[in-house]
């Protein structure tokens, strides 16, 4: 059975050099090249593309592409794209007139090479390009908000041209059971002979409406498996760490899901909040992994009240029918109802009233988590909440 094409090829082109020969002489090469320490979010692209997630690009986008990403969804060429992929800085110095550099990993003890760059160009980025490309991707150019604050702050010069990714920086080490390129995704998916398989994003420990979407999209579209795919990288102050969602999320799996049906893993990639442009990026590298179908819920990809809660939705509407393949299933608001006691979503239960439903904020949940107080189980499941008090009270200490 023929797996879900990658987005813009017919077979992945992860960048991470496999042949062992190849990635012996350019690891030798390399500490002989002039090198870039890198910002974490061109390190974040460098693991992406590593992966095969941000197939097929080849490396880092030049201006013009990256520019044509923001305004019309396409590279120069016409390939589908929603956010651009650069690499910003201002450490030109660094890279002088040589054609060849090593990119330095600013999240690993040592900044070892992480990736091998031939430069194309170096291109400076003016006061009107940069706000241009804040505005499409985030939708603002308010600075409180946090993926303006940073992507504002990676450096005026855009570094664009091929690359060689020689590691996965600190994901493979840091959570060796989880962490997974778009290649091993696609061979495990493979191996288990799944057909229709529903991915889901996440970069919160998953509470019973988080599960219980999955269930629903699961039973909705009869799928065969179901691959919960969370953030690893960087994330805003405040949010929780990827150890502990992951915690979290493996315990859910064992004791709610049926054996077999689910893969926990997660991506090294830094959250950008970009909201509707975020997830059809994250659309874009589900189904490099090999999903037929994609979960977009409620503020997606989103924070404080930069977006509508379905614009993320709504975006899939603009864009062209044959950008993508994989299928994304839009949910509606899902939460306890009181009534019928269980999760449903919020448009398929209209003779509720708010009241009706179980709804605290996530500010609630963290008070109440802070004070070792266990939301209610309709909220969270009862080993999860204990996960996160543990946590919480950790940070207390
Ligand atoms: S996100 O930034 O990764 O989108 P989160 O981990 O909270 O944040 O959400 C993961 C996915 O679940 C997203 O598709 C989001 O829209 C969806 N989601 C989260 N909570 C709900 C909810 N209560 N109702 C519907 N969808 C939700």
């Amino acid at each position: 059975m023929a797996m879900i094409r990658p987005h813009g090829s017919d077979q992945l082109k992860p960048l991470f050099v496999y042949d062992t020969e190849e990635h012996h002489r350019l690891s030798h090469e390399a500490e002989s090249l002039p090198s870039l320490l890198l910002n974490s979010a061109a390190a974040a692209n460098a693991v992406m593309l590593g992966g095969g997630y941000f197939n097929p690009l080849p490396g880092y986008m030049n201006l013009a592409d990256a520019l044509s990403v923001c305004r019309e969804m396409h590279t120069r060429e016409g390939l589908f794209w929603p956010v651009p992929v650069l690499n910003l800085t201002d450490d030109i110095e660094a890279v002088g007139k040589a054609e060849r550099i090593a990119l330095r990993d600013p999240n690993v003890e040592g900044n070892p090479v992480l990736a091998v760059m031939e430069i194309e160009d170096i291109e400076r980025v003016s006061d009107e390009q940069l706000r241009e490309m804040t505005e499409a991707i985030f939708g603002t150019l308010d600075p409180a908000h946090p993926g303006v604050a940073t992507f504002t702050s990676l450096g005026r010069h855009a570094l664009s041209g091929p690359i060689q990714v020689l590691n996965f920086s600190y994901f493979q080490q840091d959570f060796p059971d989880t962490f997974r390129t778009a290649v091993e995704i696609r061979n495990e998916i493979a191996e288990h002979g799944w057909e229709k398989v529903v991915a889901f994003q996440t970069r919160n420990p998953m509470h019973r409406a988080h599960e219980e979407l999955c269930r629903m999209a699961m039973d909705r579209l009869g799928a065969d498996g179901l691959v919960i795919h969370m953030l690893l990288g960087k994330l805003k102050p405040g949010d929780i760490p990827a150890h502990v969602r992951d915690a979290c999320i493996r315990r859910m799996v064992e004791l709610y899901f049926p054996p077999n049906s689910v893969m926990v893993t997660g991506y090294g990639f830094d959250m950008l909040y970009a909201g509707p442009r975020e997830a059809l990026l994250h659309a874009v590298f589900r189904q490099n992994m090999g999903a037929t179908h994609f979960i977009v819920g409620r503020d997606h990809a989103g924070v404080g009240d930069y977006y509508g809660p379905f614009d993320a939705q709504a975006i899939f509407d603009t864009i062209p029918e044959d950008a993508l393949e994989i299928e994304i299933l839009r949910a509606d608001h899902t939460a306890w109802s009181k009534k019928l006691g269980r999760v449903v979503m919020m448009n398929e239960a209209p003779d509720h009233t708010k009241e009706d439903f179980i709804l605290l904020s996530g500010t609630k949940v963290r008070e109440m988590l802070g004070q070792g107080i266990a939301p209610p189980p309709e909220f969270s499941r009862p080993e999860v909440a204990q996960i996160l008090m543990d946590y919480y009270r950790s940070q207390q200490d």
